[in-house]
């Protein structure tokens, strides 16, 4: 089931099945953006509440066209500096982007994910006149994000078996956390959720102040209080309290020493190894039936924005 050639991914994907594919950010879980059937069985697989849009993601800028019209100017410079990358666009809609995939809404969220593989398939399909994938991230609802074909295999190994699905093995994901998801339906950037492409980088490419979204309806699932959550009970707490510790697990920069009676789940000299070994920290715990995780929390800004609202979601 776990394979590593992606015609067998193009294959897999043209005959409706579904197959969680490599990105740069974590795996997602893929089907046929324009099969109404597969697109099913990505919210049957993950128990993903049917009102949560997807987003689809396309070999190039070029194909995103399919999907999105009307994108701002700025919008466009953004994509062309980011793609392919971590980035989400949420545009106004083509006829191709069927309520199924948007939730209904006139929008739909669409990238161009930084994995050969995952751009070998994505091509391979549209030259089969397949021009897009559904892909949420490969993970049971909820549930901690993927970042290995391991982690995958964990959650819906048993699904994709049943159903004749496939997982195309690229490694470990680079970045570690979802992409950046901006609205560019108006005037200026309105970050929905903060990932590898950071407010910084959006400001230096575009030349605009970006925002926050102003309303709280769940469009965007990670956007709920609780998500992104493992078993274990994961607690933020400050670096001078770690000493004080004396069970459950530990994540926080290197530089912070493990007191007697924790263990170490991750020792990042950086933030981009924070951002990448979080999610199988979090599943290490666990897969070690830990049930208390204290981190301490990334303090600056970049990428440790994402980290933080991720591990403030797992934590609630
Ligand atoms: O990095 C990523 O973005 C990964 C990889 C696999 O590409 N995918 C991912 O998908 O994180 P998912 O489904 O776990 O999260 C997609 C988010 C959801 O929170 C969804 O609500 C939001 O995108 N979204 C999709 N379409 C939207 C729309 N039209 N308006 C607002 N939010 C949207
Ligand atoms: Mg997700």
């Amino acid at each position: 089931m776990i394979v590593t050639d992606p015609q067998l991914a193009i294959d897999a994907l043209a005959r409706g099945a579904l197959c969680a594919i490599p990105t740069e950010t974590v795996y997602g879980l893929a089907a046929d953006a324009t099969n109404p059937t597969a697109v099913d069985q990505v919210f049957a697989a993950k128990g993903r509440p049917a009102d949560h849009p997807l987003i689809v993601h396309v070999a190039s800028l070029k194909e995103s066209e399919l999907w999105v019209v009307d994108l701002p100017s700025w919008a466009w410079t953004l994509a062309q500096a980011c793609w392919p990358g971590p980035l989400t666009l949420v545009g106004n809609r083509t006829s191709l982007a069927s309520d199924k995939i948007t939730g209904g809404q006139d929008t739909v969220a669409v990238r161009v994910p930084d994995h050969s593989l995952t751009l070998q398939v994505l091509q391979g399909l549209a030259d089969r006149g397949i021009h897009g994938v559904v892909a949420p991230s490969a993970n049971l609802f909820g549930h901690v994000s993927p970042t290995s074909a391991q982690h995958v295999a964990a959650d819906l190994g048993d699904y994709l078996k049943k159903h004749d699905g496939l997982i195309l093995d690229g490694g470990a994901c680079r970045v570690g956390v979802e992409s950046t998801i901006v609205l560019a339906t108006g005037d200026f950037p309105v970050i929905l959720r903060p990932g590898g492409i950071t407010r910084k980088m959006i400001t230096e490419i575009t030349g605009l102040p970006t925002s926050e979204s102003g309303d709280n309806q769940p469009r965007v699932s990670g956007s709920l209080d609780s998500h992104y959550a493992p078993d274990a009970q994961v607690s933020l707490v400050r670096s001078d309290v770690v000493q004080s510790l004396d069970h459950g697990g530990l994540i926080a920069f290197a530089e912070i020493a493990t007191p007697s009676g924790v263990t170490r789940l991750s020792s990042p000299t950086t933030i981009d190894e924070f951002a990448n070994s979080l999610y199988s920290a979090l599943r290490a715990a666990d897969e070690q039936g830990i049930t208390n995780v204290f981190v301490v929390p990334p303090q600056d800004e970049g990428l440790a924005e994402a980290v933080l609202d991720r591990l403030r979601r797992a934590a609630f």
